[in-house]
């Protein structure tokens, strides 16, 4: 059998930084902006059914092996891949996988942080006051007012991306580690006073009903796909970010226990986001169906309309900022270590460098707002919709197949074991089997199940 793999010295100060980063990177705008209006357009309680069962059964394993890929190859996906299957005896063209992974979070990120813009001008708009007493189409009109220039949208655009380069390039334990110890809890005491404040002056029962009482009539093909991509999108796993995050693990942490840690965390505030928005926006008669258009015009419309909205609402988009910045930084952080560990270029370049590139693919979606709004790809998809669509329902339910592929067939159950020595053996048989049969087969199956329902073929 191999001797175990060491490449990268670097670790978090301590178990708990990584359950903080890696929090971080699961909670973001896929929490606070997509899920609500996912739940919003696919039937409410009926999706998030089924993004739970996703989350638990498919999520929760190939996190498991997501982050022990990372730990046992210490170092980006591609090299990882590549040693890890190296060492198994298998060709090294694995390392293709790690590839398409950098390349799948550099799209994720371009369009991420275009919308984490939209978040940053919202903390000035109505903080200023903007909202204050604000009708339904007065707050579409300043929306799209934002949303129809596309200078504006590119200056917000550039600012999270030099807000993302900054931190990154401090390195990981001064930047990434001293950022998510600061901001993580921030952002859960924030959430915390928004619900409360939510479930004071709004609707909470409606909410509720809203989130909880399944409607199955309305969960079509697309829904179903999109709660499975959903639920690898806010747990941040199936490109090489967890896979990043768990190279720079101590090996002494129980990576089962950290991952439940996490996976329970994130869809606490995914919740928690939906009965933060939710009854605020029902006590003020808004729509819930409103796709991403959700949090930018349904919610201030209510922040406009209730006592001290105004403080609320700052807050709540300053929180929506500070989720944004720490999934960011996990975005690109594979592709800033690929090129440190590999090419041997200092941090500094590496983030200069990566950023830049993402900057320049994240003017597509700057312009897919306005410019090139009707310039529809396959005739549906604006140059934002089919990155979204491509990344979140086709590319990350790919990875976590061929990542417990890798995991259950192509490495020894003696080195999976191995790195994860803590686990009892009844967990790990069960985790054992799920990732060599279970998770590939069932995403799979609601992929194909997706597409053929999108077909109107089933
Ligand atoms: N999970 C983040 C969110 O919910 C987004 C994100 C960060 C992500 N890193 C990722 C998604 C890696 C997929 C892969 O907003």
């Amino acid at each position: 059998m191999s001797t175990k793999p060491r490449r990268n010295q670097t670790v978090w100060k301590s178990p708990w930084v990584f359950v903080l980063a890696a929090a971080g990177s699961a909670v973001g705008l896929g929490n606070i902006w997509k899920f609500p209006y996912m739940a919003g357009e696919n039937g409410g309680g009926a999706f998030v059914l089924v993004y739970l069962f996703c989350i638990f059964l498919l999520g929760i394993p190939v996190m498991i092996t997501e982050t022990l890929l990372g730990r046992r190859g210490r170092s980006n996906p591609v090299a990882t891949m590549k040693v890890l299957a190296r060492d198994a005896g298998h060709t090294e063209k694995w390392s293709w996988f790690g590839w398409v992974g950098v390349a799948c979070g550099f799209a994720i990120l371009s369009y991420y942080s275009v919308i984490a813009g939209w978040g940053l001008a919202y903390i000035v708009k109505l903080l200023a006051g903007d909202f204050v007493g604000v009708t339904g189409e007065g707050s579409g009109a300043i929306f799209s007012a934002l949303t129809q220039k596309p200078l504006t949208l590119l200056g917000l655009h550039t600012l999270f991306m030099l807000m993302t380069m900054l931190v990154v390039v401090k390195g990981v334990r001064d930047g990434l580690g001293r950022a998510v110890t600061i901001l993580m809890p921030v952002l859960f005491v924030l959430l915390v006073i928004m619900v409360g404040y939510a479930a004071f002056s709004g609707d909470i029962m409606s909410g509720l009903r809203y989130l909880f009482v399944p409607d199955f009539g309305a969960l079509t093909g697309d829904g179903l796909m999109e709660a499975l991509g959903h639920s690898f999108f806010t747990l941040s796993i199936g490109m090489g970010a967890i896979l990043v995050y768990g190279s720079y693990m101590p090996s002494s942490a129980s990576i089962g226990k950290t991952v439940l840690v996490i996976a329970g965390l994130d869809t606490l505030v995914a919740i928690l986001s939906g009965l933060a928005i939710f009854p605020i926006v029902f006590a003020a008669g808004v729509e819930p169906a409103s796709g991403p258009s959700l949090l930018f015009i349904s919610l201030p419309i209510a922040f406009g309309e209730m006592p001290g909205g105004i403080y609320f609402g700052g807050l709540f988009f300053i929180l929506v900022s500070v989720a944004a910045l720490s999934s960011a930084i996990s975005l690109i952080e594979p592709a800033v270590a690929w090129l440190c560990q590999t090419r041997g270029v200092s941090r500094l370049k590496s983030g200069i460098l990566m950023g830049a590139l993402c900057w320049v693919i994240g003017i597509g979606t700057v312009l897919s707002f306005n410019i090139w709004d009707s310039a529809l790809l396959f005739g549906t998809f604006t140059f934002f919709d089919f990155l979204d669509f491509l990344t979140s329902s086709v590319l990350l339910p790919l990875g976590g197949i061929l990542m417990a592929i890798f995991a259950g067939h192509v490495m020894t159950k003696a080195s999976v074991r191995d790195e994860l020595s803590s686990m009892s053996d009844t967990t790990f048989s069960l985790w054992y089997a799920l990732t060599r049969w279970f998770c590939p087969l069932a995403i799979a199956l609601i992929f194909v199940l997706g597409i053929l329902k999108m077909l109107g073929v089933a």
